[in-house]
């Protein structure tokens, strides 16, 4: 068996046990307190790890590209598809027809009437209907319909007959501004009350949601408690990161499942070692800091060594209080934020302990199948 610290880096990680404990984990909670779990999938893109979703009991995804549903369908991994953003070039339009054409469902994410024209022009053309959530803005303030006025929207949108209402959906997005556990519960609680005022907009002109749903991996905790919703699609929790641990406190630092294997490359001179630097750069690491926690990043092996600088090839670590580390060494960074690190890679390594497993494909990454799959199929059809 290969250990990987026999392998070249850098190279990200993902520790297989972790992995399978908090998708485990996470749908018996849904499922204990009678939720859909239907994950966001752009988190793994990886039709891998999408299986072990569905074997951990999910029937639907919510996607953030057409390639992750195009992989899901293709790897008959489910037939129930929510697109999470507004979907609106014409070639996308029919790549999800012809998902919708496989017999899978549909369901888009709609907040604004223009939108709702011009995908029901489109519909119409192919004589097809799919169904829609209105899209509830909570006040990540990105997209959405203001929760008192859902009812009036999906009234004026009767007239678009090529769609169909179903419910509401929404995302937490600004938990993400949370500093601390007390603020990310509060966020959700107001906006469980704010999807409970869209459901009373609904009803106030007669319609009933069969799905209402949410989803965001600092609120999930208090989010499966809600009785607002049907259903949630949190994406991160499979991996978590060092935000989710040491701000949202959605999770520990034991918890967290993806790592970047890197070498220690210098211990430069100048710094009277106070700095180490490492071969990995900007396409690791997130540079985007919540909360109170320093730096992009801290090592496993050495908790006190923070990634306090990123390049483009590499970037350098504060080891002020991790003096043992040294010129050669291999060790793994935990990032502050797993999504971003998983969508710089191609593939990731799935180990036990420090056994290598797998080498596992972010098979849904778009610039992949962009040029292998779709622009290849224009061309040739052209
Ligand atoms: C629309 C939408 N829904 C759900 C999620 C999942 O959130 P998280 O990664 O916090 O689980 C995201 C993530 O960015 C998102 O953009």
């Amino acid at each position: 068996m290969v250990n990987y610290y026999d392998m070249p880096t850098p190279l990200v990680l993902v520790d297989l046990d972790r992995l399978e404990h908090n998708i485990t984990k996470t749908a018996e909670m849904a499922e204990k307190n009678g939720k859909i779990l239907w994950p966001m999938f752009k988190t793994s893109k990886s039709s891998f790890i999408a299986k072990l979703q569905v074997k951990a009991g999910a029937d639907g995804f919510l996607c953030g590209t057409i390639d992750e549903a195009e992989v899901l369908v293709n790897h008959n991994l489910t037939k129930n598809i929510m697109i999470a953003y507004p979907v609106v070039d014409k070639v996308n339009l029919n790549r999800l027809i012809k998902l919708a054409e496989k017999d899978v469902r549909i369901i888009l994410r709609i907040d604004n009437l223009d939108l709702a024209e011009h995908i029901n022009e489109h519909l119409k053309k192919h004589e097809l209907h799919f169904e829609y959530c209105v899209k509830v803005d909570v006040g990540d303030h990105r997209f959405g319909v203001k929760p008192e006025r859902v009812g009036k929207f999906v009234k004026k949108l009767e007239k678009y007959s090529n769609l169909k209402f179903i419910g509401l959906a929404t995302h937490q997005g600004n938990a993400y501004e949370a500093s601390n556990p007390k603020e990310v519960e509060e966020i959700a609680k107001k906006t469980a009350n704010l999807m409970e005022i869209a459901v009373k907009s609904l009803r106030k002109y007669g319609f009933e949601p069969e799905i209402i749903g949410a989803g965001a991996t600092p609120t999930l905790r208090f989010d499966v408690e809600s009785p607002v919703y049907t259903h949630l699609f949190p994406g991160n929790y499979i991996y978590y990161d060092r935000t989710q641990a040491l701000v949202y406190g959605s999770a520990s630092l034991d918890n967290c499942a993806l790592t970047v294997l890197v070498t220690i490359i210098s211990i430069p001179e100048h710094a009277n070692g106070s700095i180490a630097m490492i071969n990995a750069g900007s396409r690791f690491f997130d540079k985007r800091i919540h909360g109170h926690i320093r730096g992009y990043g801290q090592l496993v092996e050495y908790p006190k060594a923070i990634l306090i600088s990123i390049s483009q090839e590499v970037s350098k670590l504060d080891i002020t209080q991790e003096r043992n580390i040294h010129v050669g060494e291999k060790v793994r960074v935990i990032t502050n934020h797993s999504c971003f690190t998983n969508d710089g890679a191609c593939f990731i390594i799935g180990h036990r302990g420090e056994h290598v497993e797998e080498i596992i494909p972010i098979d849904a990454k778009s610039e992949i199948r962009l040029e292998k799959v779709i622009l290849n199929n224009l061309l040739l059809s052209s």
